[in-house]
């Protein structure tokens, strides 16, 4: 319980607590068969019961195994999952893959599976022909790695099912239940009191790429500067960039554009300390042969970015694309990444740290940067000596192709990703122009929104003058394209409308039997920072305002009272 004295008032925030919701955090997730993103290999697969339309499919054994065969319709979204059990090796990549007559296989999911216990594969699919497939369980490399696979189920959901079921997480996940009441001291009801709130700013981060042209352009400054509150630049921060001539650093582009940044109170995330892919060093760097001389650059450079906007950043990513690529492992020793966040972890310990990857989330077939392996890649850096507490983060770049993207398995890949306990970001979120690009961006916007391990979704767009040419949100002149208009519809959305609420002179005994006078209906509020005002038409005096916080973390409804003194 939180008192507040402002003034003649007091503000008293109770929590009010339902069992049938607390202690769930990252666990809401009505579509998977268990509530957990943590799932433990377990002796004894779970029984489940059937619940809504369902396919229940036989247990198979074997080291590709065709469990059934299953008539898929286009246009539905189809989730699995299975419990999976290893035979004669002790671990190995479990994939689930459809295939239909003249349709090439079509990846679903994954899981690392064990020897010994059952471990749980999620994933789905979204087919564009409607005919019979078979679904293969298969594992990774030789025969003798035999599977066994139980409890297979697989759901049917229809796009609207699938939507529905979204804005119900969007209930339970990015908002709160808040009710007002005002009283006087002796907790008589003050007649005909309004509240008036409004968000300063909604917790979830929505924002956008901007790069160096912002500079060279008002109206792009103005167009940016009115819509979004984080960023991340494009090549402005990256070492190419800041040092193209050996020891000549020139942070010019990047410092103007925090400036514009930090004017317009727009947060930054950094992009990025260093990038594991040689074809991206300043050319000077990919000439250097001698690992200490290595060695010793990067250090210079990991101290001079870092330090530069200590402070100023929300994030950082470390080494991007890490699970990619690995130049400076090959250079300097395996644990190259895992000692650079280190020395990024003693500079910005506050911040997360990410691993930024794509491929994760966008593109089931992937093989090297899949969810999988991103996580065990984060793993092994925070296992290192000295980062078990380091703050880490997954970014996603979410470059999707432009096709119907797979929504079951990005889900499953962002539980994944989210089993860290690491806040997910996407980073680069795209998609190529095609005919349905505006369909298709706003499912994948709505399902990382709707996931209760992501935290932030920057997209990589902006005007036609900007140059981002795939996701373009306004013309030359400014105006949205239909993407803008997307974009600016979940902006609003996914900010809480300011509203007037009365105060009624309702009377009821609370749950500790205390009489409560005069309270205010429930109303549903999106997490954020929030201006109430309260006011009263009969009492001219009676106007005050205070700031609060509506976070997920005050349980399902939060009574706020404001007592009057006089
Ligand atoms: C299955 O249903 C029974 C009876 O409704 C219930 O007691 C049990 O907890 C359910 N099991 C699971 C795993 O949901
Ligand atoms: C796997 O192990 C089982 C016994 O656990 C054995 O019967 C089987 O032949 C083995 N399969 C292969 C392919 O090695
Ligand atoms: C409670 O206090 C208010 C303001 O001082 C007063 O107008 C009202 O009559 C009081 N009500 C009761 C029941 O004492
Ligand atoms: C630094 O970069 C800016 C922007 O690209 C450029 O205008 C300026 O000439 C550079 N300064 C030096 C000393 O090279
Ligand atoms: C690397 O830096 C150390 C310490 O400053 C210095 O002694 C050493 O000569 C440098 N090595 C190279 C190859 O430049
Ligand atoms: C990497 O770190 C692990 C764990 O500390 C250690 O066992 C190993 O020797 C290190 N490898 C190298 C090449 O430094
Ligand atoms: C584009 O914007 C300009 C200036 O705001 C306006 O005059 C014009 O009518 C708009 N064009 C279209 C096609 O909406
Ligand atoms: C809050 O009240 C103060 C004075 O009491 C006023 O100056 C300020 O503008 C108000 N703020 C809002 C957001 O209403
Ligand atoms: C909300 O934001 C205001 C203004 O930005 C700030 O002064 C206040 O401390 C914030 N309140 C909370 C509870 O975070």
């Amino acid at each position: 319980m939180k008192r507040f004295n402002n003034g003649f008032f007091h503000f008293v925030f109770f929590l009010i607590c339902h069992p049938f919701l607390l202690g769930s955090g990252l666990c809401m997730d009505p579509f998977s068969y268990v509530q957990s993103l943590k799932p433990e290999c377990l002796m004894e697969p779970p029984q489940t019961n059937n619940t809504g339309e369902e396919l229940k499919i036989n247990e198979n054994r074997g080291n590709q195994i065709v469990i059934e065969r299953v008539d898929i319709q286009k246009g539905n979204i189809y989730s699995i999952s299975a419990w999976v059990k290893l035979r004669n090796v002790s671990e190995r990549r479990v994939r689930v893959t459809l295939r239909g007559k003249n349709v090439r296989y079509i990846d679903g999911g994954q899981v690392m599976a064990k020897n010994g216990c059952w471990s749980l594969l999620k994933g789905g699919f979204i087919v564009d022909v409607s005919v019979p497939f078979d679904i293969f369980f298969k594992s990774d490399g030789l025969a003798a790695a035999e599977i066994s696979v139980q409890n297979v189920r697989l759901k049917r959901f229809s796009k609207t099912q699938w939507r529905l079921q979204q804005d119900q997480v969007v209930e339970k996940i990015r908002k709160n239940k808040v009710r007002f009441q005002v009283s006087f001291q002796n907790k008589s009801a003050v007649k005909g009191s309004v509240i008036s709130i409004k968000q300063n700013k909604p917790s979830f981060l929505f924002g956008c790429a901007m790069n160096y042209r912002i500079l060279e352009s008002d109206s792009y400054r103005e167009w940016f500067v009115s819509r979004f509150r984080l960023t991340s630049f494009t090549n402005e921060m990256k070492w190419y960039t800041n040092e193209a001539v050996r020891g000549q650093e020139n942070y010019t582009l990047a410092d103007t554009m925090m400036k514009i940044a930090e004017e317009n109170e727009i947060l930054v995330k950094g992009h990025t300390v260093l990038w594991d892919d040689k074809n991206w060093q300043p050319s000077w760097v990919k000439a250097i042969t001698d690992p200490e001389d290595l060695k010793n650059v990067t250090h210079n450079r990991i101290n001079s970015v870092m330090k530069r906007y200590k402070g100023r950043l929300i994030g950082w990513d470390v080494m991007n694309e890490n699970v990619h690529f690995t130049y400076f492992e090959e250079m300097l020793g395996k644990n190259a990444s895992a000692i650079v966040f280190s020395l990024a972890s003693k500079l910005e310990p506050d911040i997360p740290l990410f691993l930024n990857e794509f491929n994760t989330v966008e593109y089931a077939r992937e093989r090297v940067g899949s969810p999988i392996n991103v996580k065990n890649r984060m793993e092994e850096i925070v296992s290192y000596p000295g980062n078990m507490n380091i703050k880490g983060g997954i970014g996603a770049q979410a470059h999707f192709t432009p096709n119907q993207p797979n929504l079951a398995y990005m889900r499953s890949a962002l539980d994944m990703l989210g089993s860290l306990g690491f806040p997910v970001w996407l980073t680069e979120v795209d998609m190529p122009k095609c005919p349905d690009q505006v369909k298709y961006m706003e499912e994948i916007l709505r399902e990382a929104y709707s996931h209760p391990a992501v935290t932030g979704i920057i997209i990589y767009a902006g005007p036609e003058m900007s140059g981002f040419n795939k996701l373009t949100l306004a013309d030359k002149d400014f105006n949205n394209t239909e993407a803008g208009d997307l974009i600016d519809k979940l902006l609003r959305e996914w900010q809480q409308e300011p509203a007037e609420i009365p105060i009624q002179s309702h009377e009821h005994n609370d749950e500790q039997g205390d009489r409560i006078i005069g309270f205010s209906p429930e109303i549903s509020l999106l997490h954020g920072n929030y201006t109430v005002t309260v006011t009263n038409p009969w009492m001219k005096h009676l106007s005050t305002n205070f700031s609060f916080e509506v976070t997920k973390e005050m349980g399902p409804l939060q009574l706020v009272q404001v007592k009057i003194d006089s």
